[in-house]
């Protein structure tokens, strides 16, 4: 399948400077021929820059650093994903915070409502993303995609007028969190939003939890955005990241999500956002991410298990 490469050099969702070097960093790391050594003819657009005159976004009820900048990236990602999408290409948005999933997601869901296909979302992340300007502690709208995805108050003024698209609450599957502030797990609670928190993942295993995910995916022939946060990676193999939480997925554990997801033939598009080269150690985090990114198109260490042997 043909790949388009979004860069988005975006960071002012973040509470630090430094990750719109992140799509630098990725490329640096080999992630265009990686994918192109599997085969993918790779379409890369670049990265993307902001028009001069940004949007007006009326005032918002409590905190929401930078939200003009981030309304103008969202419109514009939401765009490019939806228009990836409809040539039928899969979408690679390279961040950049995690904001830019408010644009990048919901371009992939204008998609998915219009061609009457159900949208999944597997949020892997240390966090849970789900505040709004109203319960966010810190005011960073990195903190507040997943929420404004799920069309939560307070954020109406991002795309305004401008066409966008939604998750369904129940479509919504949280994994590898470890860090939920007060104010937001009220609200993950009242939506019922699925966390597969790191407790679950040490009792269960990534394996059990993630089949669960995508059998969900393919009984509804659904299609799967997979957005992936840096951190979801313990910080000891992944130090590139601005909001690093102890207690993270291991190196194969993280493999094994990716490998799953890539054997499932669900995944329609993806984010990798958050990568921040000022605090990376040798490019260390670029290299893991773009050696994930390869295990979820298709690199293998040898051969998948046979599910029906149980002596395998
Ligand atoms: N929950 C915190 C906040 O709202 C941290 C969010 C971190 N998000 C991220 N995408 N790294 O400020
Ligand atoms: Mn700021
Ligand atoms: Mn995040
Ligand atoms: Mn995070």
């Amino acid at each position: 399948q043909k790949l388009t490469i979004i860069g988005a050099p975006i960071e002012e969702g973040a509470g630090r400077l430094g990750a719109l070097m992140g799509p630098a960093a990725l490329r640096t790391a080999g992630l265009v021929r990686t994918l192109e050594e599997f085969g993918h003819p790779v379409e890369d657009r670049g990265d993307l820059q902001l028009p001069p005159v940004l949007p007006v976004v009326p005032a918002v009820d409590g905190l929401a650093h930078h939200i003009e900048r981030i309304a103008a990236w969202s419109r514009m990602l939401s765009s490019e994903t939806y228009d990836a999408m409809t040539k039928g290409t899969f979408p690679i948005t390279l961040g950049g915070d995690h904001s830019l999933s408010m644009g990048s997601v919901s371009g992939v869901a204008r998609y998915c409502e219009e061609h009457g296909r159900e949208l999944f979302v597997l949020w892997l992340d240390a966090h849970s993303d789900f505040n709004t300007p109203a319960t966010s502690p810190s005011g960073n709208m990195h903190g507040m995609s997943a929420a404004l995805l799920c069309g939560e108050p307070g954020l109406e003024g991002v795309f305004g007028e401008e066409p966008r698209g939604f998750v369904k609450p129940e479509n919504l599957h949280l994994f590898g969190i470890r860090s939920i502030d007060a104010t937001e797990r009220v609200l993950l609670r009242e939506r019922g939003i699925d966390v597969v928190d790191m407790r679950r993942i040490d009792e269960f295993g990534v394996a059990k939890l993630m089949r669960r995910i995508i059998e969900r995916v393919q009984k509804a022939n659904g299609i799967l955005h997979v957005s992936f946060d840096v951190d979801f990676i313990d910080p000891s193999l992944a130090p590139g990241v601005g909001t690093t939480v102890p207690g993270g997925a291991t190196f194969r554990e993280a493999h094994l999500v990716m490998e799953l997801l890539h054997d499932s033939g669900v995944v329609g598009s993806l984010d990798v956002v958050e990568l921040n080269p000022f605090l990376d150690e040798r490019g260390r985090s670029a290299l893991l991410l773009v050696d994930l990114v390869a295990s979820l198109f298709g690199r293998q260490i040898f051969d998948k298990p046979n599910l029906a042997d149980q002596s395998a």
